[in-house]
């Protein structure tokens, strides 16, 4: 199936979908995106993308923070996305990726008097992290930028340079994926990722304030700790430490899904293997995303039925 992309109003295959050279956030990175999954469930024939509203809104916010006005409103969004996927056909997961951008073609550092630009792309997508045996992290030695820099909360594409340099120095020293401490040496979270301990049977995760992406993998596996499991989550800080004496450790994204952190610089986290309470949760989180539990059946919008243009 040939990829394809909604670009300036449009579908069409997605090598036709091009932007020119002097495009602001090109060069600037002055643009906001999502990622957003679409899971394959063989048995259904059916694609379901996981929480298309919540990250669309978190679309919406990213754009209020760059000042960009997008001429479509949340729900004709949401039709475009189900409607591409659609058209892409795909039989397999499949990765969504909307961006918002400063489209002019203007030299000239700033967020004001810019055209906004809009585009959509879908492509297969497999796993991101090793889910089943779990990741081996370090501890970045780039600290995570902060909100004083530039508003963490949004979804920036700048802000994926600081991602960028700490993922490929992990991978250069042989680990799968980066652990950013704050400016203050809190625990913050991966490079594309938000982080969870275990500890004497209870979650922790950093809370907003320490410069988290808040990500809604982070809250779709909260609410299945507490409604499934009984399980509240401290958002509390979190200090470097406490990953060497943790029980368990997992991380959460839409690209990582829940990914088990079995090592940490080289230290086994707990056993050294994957942790039970972090199986638990990945298999209620497994189910509910390839829409296998009814119970959750509102997060997953499926693709292959007929959309309706709202
Ligand atoms: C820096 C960062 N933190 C956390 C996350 C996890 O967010 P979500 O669960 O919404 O995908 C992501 C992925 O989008 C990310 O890029």
């Amino acid at each position: 199936m040939s990829p394809m992309a909604f670009f300036n109003g449009k579908f069409m295959p997605v090598e036709h979908a091009r932007i020119g050279v002097m495009t602001h956030a090109f060069n600037y990175g002055t643009a906001c995106f999502e990622g957003i999954r679409g899971n394959w469930n063989a048995e259904h024939g059916q694609i379901y993308i996981f929480r298309l509203r919540e990250h669309y809104q978190r679309l919406f916010d990213s754009c209020e923070v760059l000042q960009i006005e997008l001429p479509y409103k949340i729900d004709e969004l949401l039709y475009y996305t189900v409607e591409l996927v659609r058209r892409c056909a795909y039989k397999e997961d499949t990765y969504i990726r909307p961006i918002a951008y400063k489209s002019s073609q203007r030299v000239g550092v700033r967020l004001h008097d810019l055209e906004a630009g809009f585009l959509i792309f879908a492509t297969p997508f497999g796993p991101y992290l090793d889910i089943e045996n779990g990741a081996r992290c370090c501890i970045s030695s780039w600290r995570r930028i902060d909100s004083g820099m530039i508003p963490v909360r949004a979804k920036i594409s700048g802000i994926y340079v600081n991602s960028a340099l700490a993922k490929t120095e992990a991978h250069d020293k042989g680990y799968d994926e980066a652990i950013f401490l704050t400016h203050d040496g809190h625990v913050c979270e991966g490079s594309g990722e938000n982080i969870f301990i275990v500890k004497d049977g209870r979650l922790a995760t950093p809370p907003p304030a320490d410069d988290i992406l808040v990500g809604i993998t982070r809250e779709t596996v909260m609410t299945l700790a507490k409604q499934e499991l009984g399980m509240d989550t401290d958002e509390r800080t979190i200090l470097p430490e406490e990953l060497f004496t943790a029980d368990e450790c997992f991380m959460t994204g839409t690209a990582a899904h829940l990914t088990p952190i079995i090592e940490i610089d080289d230290r086994k986290v707990g056993h050294g293997r994957v942790g039970q309470i972090t199986k638990q949760l990945q298999g209620l989180y497994f189910d509910v995303i390839f829409g296998r539990n009814q119970k959750y059946i509102d997060w997953c919008t499926p693709a292959y039925v007929l959309a309706r243009k709202r």
